[in-house]
């Protein structure tokens, strides 16, 4: 992978815009006119958008002129028309020789500066793409069909584009470890990666709950190590708790995957987690780990703590696992992992503690340094490098090593301080499975909210970094670790469209959040036509309801963007540009069936959110609507029955079961009632654990106790769990009378643990 572009191409543009366009055969549109038309439908924005007067008239007798003989021109050039064959229902001929007019002419140009660089020219005749690779040939045919697939273009509008990334490194992260995904569904992201101008696949397939991977020598590593128990919602998967949650890719398999990757300029880069998150492979070798017993596979997420051990026979699993990595993934880049080893057993390893001294190491992060750095020198040995997240370099790596910085941005600024190559992949931002809205109708996930904006607010290249050290970073990449993203819906939802959101802010040169959104309902189009279930979080609207003067509510409506033109019905209709237009506040009667939506253009953004209001719901708060009381570990957990769904989702902080209702009215208030369910506690803390709050409980299965003004106050009522002992029920319980408003807190007394109490909705009344 080569570092980050240098702007050759953009000293070029500089010129261009200071007055070489004369050169350009084009007839430049008056300022105001382009000032004045609607945007590209470009996702990432080019570097350089020139809009010329006039139209290329593209249909059936349009062809692709690709040069004789180069047969990767004209792979790209079927490429481009089975796109076009899909978007546009037309076919286009490809041809060797040139076409007077009505042709898209491929050439591969040496002047085009830059890997990755491509110029368009359309005008009334021609369409050109120029590139001095066939990357940059990709690149501008996918710019070309998102041209070709808008709708508003009845031709082609004359341009001139100039275009290369700004970063080498443009990724997605995909765990097929923690849940499964076909061949199918991981060549359909690559589609999409493709179209958005990512580059790099970086493959999770192995962690603690799962190895993925064929590898002939070790097959237990797939026949032990690729099944897991199925445990709370992935019996829903598997089609119930006693069938087991298994899945791998043959190498024949991740081979088709790696050629279908690298058809569409996409390099995978394999990661193979050391020398922790090694639980499956020590299910399946205990002899690699420290203590020689066998673990089962994890069916707990979080930080396990099965490491492999210090052996030169490890060593050598290690090499061999390596050897057959290799033959599968010709990637420059090899992942070994690194992150989140904790010491624990190599502390308590007479063994393991023997070796460190024998090696003059003074510490166990050391050791992890030397443990790394022994798997970066055997894959140096065979022409490879290694990346790693950014815990390796608490040991001491050496400078060849690229880092991951996953634990926010800290680790990207010390390593291309001390001048290894860095990828970003910084959680929370780019962490996908963080949930993009605080909507109750997002799935399970980690609900720190990260959304649209957020995403494309984050610069791969933080300030901390020096000047002269920012040609390390070699790009950024988002995260989809997949414990909660079980299905390809829910996995798209977490991807799309916060990727186009990545892959601008790693390709074009500069942010342009407003354009983003201008050009994002094109973009979501395509997702649609390409079967994609893109999130539309940021554009919902949000539908908020208080009391108001008697018999009536105050309603406030608005969605995370801030974008679009709101309208809304009462009567439970479907709302258009024609239903009252929200402005402000307003007051309505009750009951209604409130739906709304955000429109821009006349055309809606969301689907409609819909809010049935009436004097009960007004005193009714779900778990998204509730505060939890200590931000310790929150999450968004589906309950795992029904099994054949829909399952509820519940918001609660793991370490702490409480929740908070702020400023509850209380006037005429008699009774509470609350949902409760029982979910299955499958996490490891590893240190954290210490911090889980447990509170005496009064009987065996432990209650629900509200208190009045803060979690200390006075007990008004206690709900026992008992008879929710198989899962979901509705408590309910008096209350005592009080008057006007008060914070309510709601906590489970005793401890999670195997089992987790949540609460659903909460009705006051
Ligand atoms: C990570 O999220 N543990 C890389």
């Amino acid at each position: 992978m080569s570092r980050r572009i240098t702007p050759v191409l953009f000293a070029t543009l500089a010129a261009a815009l200071l007055g070489a366009c004369a050169t350009q055969p084009h007839k430049a549109v008056a300022a105001n006119e382009v000032a004045q038309a609607a945007p590209l439908p470009l996702m990432p924005l080019p570097a350089h958008i020139e809009r010329h007067a006039g139209t290329f008239a593209f249909g059936a007798g349009t062809r692709i002129v690709v040069p004789t003989g180069d047969e990767t021109s004209r792979h790209i050039a079927t490429q481009l028309a089975d796109w076009v064959r899909g978007s546009r229902g037309i076919d286009l001929a490809i041809a060797s020789e040139p076409v007077a007019r009505n042709a898209i002419v491929f050439a591969i140009d040496p002047s085009v500066a830059g890997s990755e660089a491509y110029v368009l020219d359309i005008d009334a005749d021609h369409v050109r793409i120029a590139a001095s690779d066939p990357h940059g040939l990709f690149h501008g045919a996918v710019t070309l069909w998102q041209l070709l697939a808008s709708d508003a273009h009845k031709g082609l509008p004359a341009v001139h584009i100039e275009d290369a990334p700004r970063f080498a490194w443009r990724g997605l992260m995909l765990d097929s470890a923690r849940h499964f995904q076909s061949v199918d569904e991981i060549k359909q992201l690559i589609d999409q990666m493709a179209l958005a101008k990512l580059n790099t696949l970086h493959w999770h397939l192995t962690d603690d709950q799962g190895w993925r991977l064929e590898i002939k020598r070790y097959p237990k590593l797939t026949s032990i190590g690729g099944c897991r128990k199925a445990v709370g919602p992935d019996a829903a998967l598997t089609g119930g708790a006693n069938k087991p949650y298994c899945g791998f890719y043959t190498q024949d398999e991740a081979r088709d995957v790696v050629r279908y990757a690298a058809e569409r300029f996409i390099t995978v880069v394999p990661e193979i987690e050391t020398p922790g998150h090694a639980q499956a492979a020590i299910a399946s070798y205990p002899e690699f780990g420290v203590t020689g017993t066998r673990p089962p596979v994890s069916t707990d997420w979080g930080v396990n703590t099965w490491l492999y051990n210090v052996d030169d026979k490890t060593f050598v699993f290690l090499e061999n696992v390596l050897d057959e990595v290799m033959q599968v993934f010709p990637s420059t880049y090899i992942h070994v992992g690194g992150d989140e080893a904790a010491k624990d057993q190599w502390q308590a390893s007479k063994a393991v503690q023997a070796k460190m001294h024998k090696l003059g190491l003074e510490d166990d992060e050391k050791l992890q340094g030397w443990f790394i750095a022994r798997l970066g020198d055997y894959l140096q040995q065979h022409g490879r490098r290694l990346i790693g997240w950014d815990e390796i370099l608490d040991g001491k790596v050496p400078a060849s090593a690229t880092v991951m910085s996953w634990r926010g941005t800290k680790g990207a600024v010390a390593a291309a301080n001390q001048g290894h190559d860095v990828v970003l992949a910084a959680s929370p931002t780019l962490y996908m499975d963080y949930l993009q809205s605080d909507a109750h109708d997002e799935q399970p996930g980690r609900p720190q909210v990260q959304g649209l904006k957020t995403v494309y607010d984050f610069d791969p290249v933080p300030d901390a970094i020096e000047p002269d050290k920012a040609k390390h970073v070699l790009g950024a990449q988002i995260t989809v670790f997949s414990e909660y993203l079980s299905t390809p819906q829910r996995l798209q939802h977490a991807i799309f469209p916060r990727m186009a959101a990545l892959s601008e802010r790693t390709w074009s040169a500069k942010p342009d959040w407003n354009g983003f959104l201008a050009r994002l309902p094109a973009q979501m189009a395509r997702y649609r036509a390409a079967g994609i279930d893109a999130a539309d979080s940021a554009f919902a609207v949000r539908i908020d309801a208080v009391p108001a003067a008697a018999g009536t509510a105050r309603l406030t409506l608005g969605n995370q963007a801030g974008y679009g033109e709101i309208h809304y019905t009462i009567d439970g209709s479907e709302p258009g540009t024609s239903s009252p237009r929200y402005t402000q506040p307003v007051d309505i009667a009750l009951p209604a069936k409130l739906r709304a939506n955000a429109f821009v253009d006349g055309v809606a953004l969301a689907a409609a959110r819909a809010r049935d209001v009436d004097a009960l719901a007004l005193n009714r708060r779900n778990s998204d609507q509730l505060d939890t009381c200590a931000d310790k570990l929150v999450l968004r957990l589906e309950a795992p029955l029904p099994l054949d769904g829909p399952r509820p989702v519940y918001k609660v902080d793991i370490m702490n079961t409480c929740w908070r209702w702020k400023q509850a009215s209380l006037d005429g208030i008699s009774h509470i009632d609350i949902d409760v369910n029982r979910l299955p506690y499958n996490y490891q803390l590893w240190k954290d654990a210490a911090g889980v709050v447990g509170r005496p409980k009064a009987s065996k299965a432990g209650e629900v106790e509200v208190r009045l003004d803060s979690c200390e106050g006075k007990r008004i009522a206690t709900l026992p769990l008992a008879p929710a002992k198989n899962g979901a029920a509705t408590l309910s319980a008096k209350l005592p009378s009080q008057t006007g408003g008060h914070d309510l807190c709601l906590l489970v007394t005793g401890k999670p643990g195997p089992f987790l109490w949540v609460i659903g909705d909460v009705q006051l009344r």
